[in-house]
């Protein structure tokens, strides 16, 4: 029986693409209905042929669905869900004797929720009702992110030195229309802006490739090109947990070509842009070697090439990987069927992306203060919230956790081998144990 999914949120910019993918997708799964904020918004039910509703309540409660696409703008996330999971609910009370196994599973666009307190209630509402969460970070799929991380974590690249990275194009105006209302969200402050709808993408594959966890950010940010509420441009200076330095740079406003989308070529939407192939838009440096991303080229010094001691008199030595493009969108869309079924557990689960979200958050912070912030502080903020919601400090740490996978590719930490780099201030705050679970800073 094909697996039944349902989009809530079929805009132009990503909820159409799920739509599209699932209507290609006919053996394995198939298009449900969609939901959309407007009963007159039609058009595109017709053209994919499938029910349209305003309510995802009403929508849970009258289709049989497996798994639900949440694209719907960041700040109605968790409203979304609570109301699939409740209209699924009030259907499996009312079909006591159907045997129809249920919702299993959402797949919410990044960011997970626009602040960490929602998707704290988030996390509370989909692990209560058993149904797994996975966020959309579709890049985690691509085949380029897979080989980089292949390289990055192997022993013949480390340890990690740095990472720079860069996520520089211009938005049209049409994106922040400022006559239209329904996307007037894009520019609020606390829920849209570069930082939580685009760099942290950036900002999590930062942690997905290199295994390692960020530790201190410091941020400074500019809204002058549209003078929004939000930032349009800014540079972030980080730490790793092992001591490691990275970078990003970012801006929405400036005519470039070196964003991820750009360079790698995965998103037919992003016109080919002459002579790009070869230019990166990150690049990761190891004790042992460096590589360029997308390009996926290597340099290293060979000890077969020369004689002399490796460094900056020796000729680098150059390696250069290929991978199938593909686009992932399609592979992420495939692995949500099968985390629909119960045969996968989610790449990027809700609790994983949370750690991504607290680094943007630890960013925003940072910008807003003129101080450096921990991600870990803006955890323990929340926590501390939780706990006293409750009425008492019930050492409950609601979003301490990272999935044991994650943290296991980090080859050099689990290995004992990491090393702080020469020179570098430690400012780890965070604790790791064999298990793999994040706490907070020590007192
Ligand atoms: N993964 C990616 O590459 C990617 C790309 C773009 C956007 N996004 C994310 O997708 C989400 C949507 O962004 P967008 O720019 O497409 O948003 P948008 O403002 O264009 O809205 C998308 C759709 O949601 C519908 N909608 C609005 N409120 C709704 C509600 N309460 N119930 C049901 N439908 C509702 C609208 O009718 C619209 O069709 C955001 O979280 C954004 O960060 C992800």
């Amino acid at each position: 029986m094909p697996t039944r999914i349902a989009v809530v949120g079929a805009g132009p910019l990503v909820g159409q693409a799920h739509c599209k993918i699932l209507k290609d997708l006919s053996e394995d799964a198939e298009l449900a209905c969609i939901c959309q904020r407007r009963a007159d918004d039609t058009e595109l039910s017709e053209v994919l042929g499938v029910p349209l509703y305003t309510d995802a309540e009403e929508m849970a409660y009258r289709e049989r669905l497996d798994g639900v696409v949440i694209a719907a703008p960041t700040h109605v996330h968790l409203a979304v869900a609570k109301a699939c999971i409740t209209g699924w609910k009030r259907r499996q009370a009312d079909l006591v004797e159907s045997g129809e196994s249920g919702l299993k599973a959402l797949l919410i666009e990044k960011p997970i929720c626009q602040d960490l307190a929602s998707a704290v209630e988030l996390l509370n509402v989909t692990e209560a009702a058993c149904v797994d969460v996975l966020v959309g970070h579709q890049r985690r799929h691509s085949a380029f992110v897979k080989r980089a991380q292949e390289l990055v974590t192997d022993r013949n690249f480390g340890p990690l030195r740095g990472v720079t990275m860069e996520f520089s194009l211009l938005k049209p105006e049409s994106y922040f229309c400022k006559d239209n209302p329904a996307i007037e969200w894009r520019r609020r402050k606390g829920v849209g802006g570069p930082l939580l709808i685009n760099s942290i993408h950036d900002l999590d594959l930062m942690r997905y490739i290199t295994g390692h966890e960020i530790t201190q950010v410091f941020a400074m940010t500019s809204s002058g090109a549209r003078g929004n509420e939000v930032e349009d441009s800014g540079a972030v200076t980080l730490t790793f947990d092992h001591g490691a330095v990275g970078t990003l740079f970012f801006t929405d406003a400036a005519p470039a070509p070196w964003s991820y989308e750009f360079t790698t070529g995965e998103n037919k939407k992003y016109p080919p842009v002459p002579e790009n192939h070869t230019r990166d838009c990150y690049h990761f440096m190891g004790a042992q070697r460096s590589l360029g991303f997308p390009s996926l080229r290597s340099f290293a010094y060979s000890p077969e090439l020369h004689q002399k001691e490796a460094g900056w008199d020796c000729p680098l030595t150059f390696g250069h990987e290929k991978v199938e493009l593909q686009d992932p969108l399609r592979v992420q869309m495939a692995h949500f069927v099968q985390v629909c079924r119960g045969d996968e557990k989610p790449v990027c689960s809700g609790r994983d992306a949370v750690q991504s979200l607290a680094v943007v958050m630890a960013v925003l912070r940072s910008a807003e203060t003129g101080r450096s912030v921990a991600p870990c502080e803006m955890l323990a903020e929340v926590n501390k919230a939780f706990n006293s919601a409750e009425g008492a400090d019930l050492g409950v740490s609601p979003l301490a956790d990272v999935p044991a996978g994650h943290l296991k590719r980090s080859s050099e930490r689990l290995s004992g081998k990491a090393t702080s780099v020469p020179g570098t201030k430690h400012l780890d705050t965070t604790v790791f144990s064999d298990e793999g679970y994040l706490s907070e800073c020590p007192k």
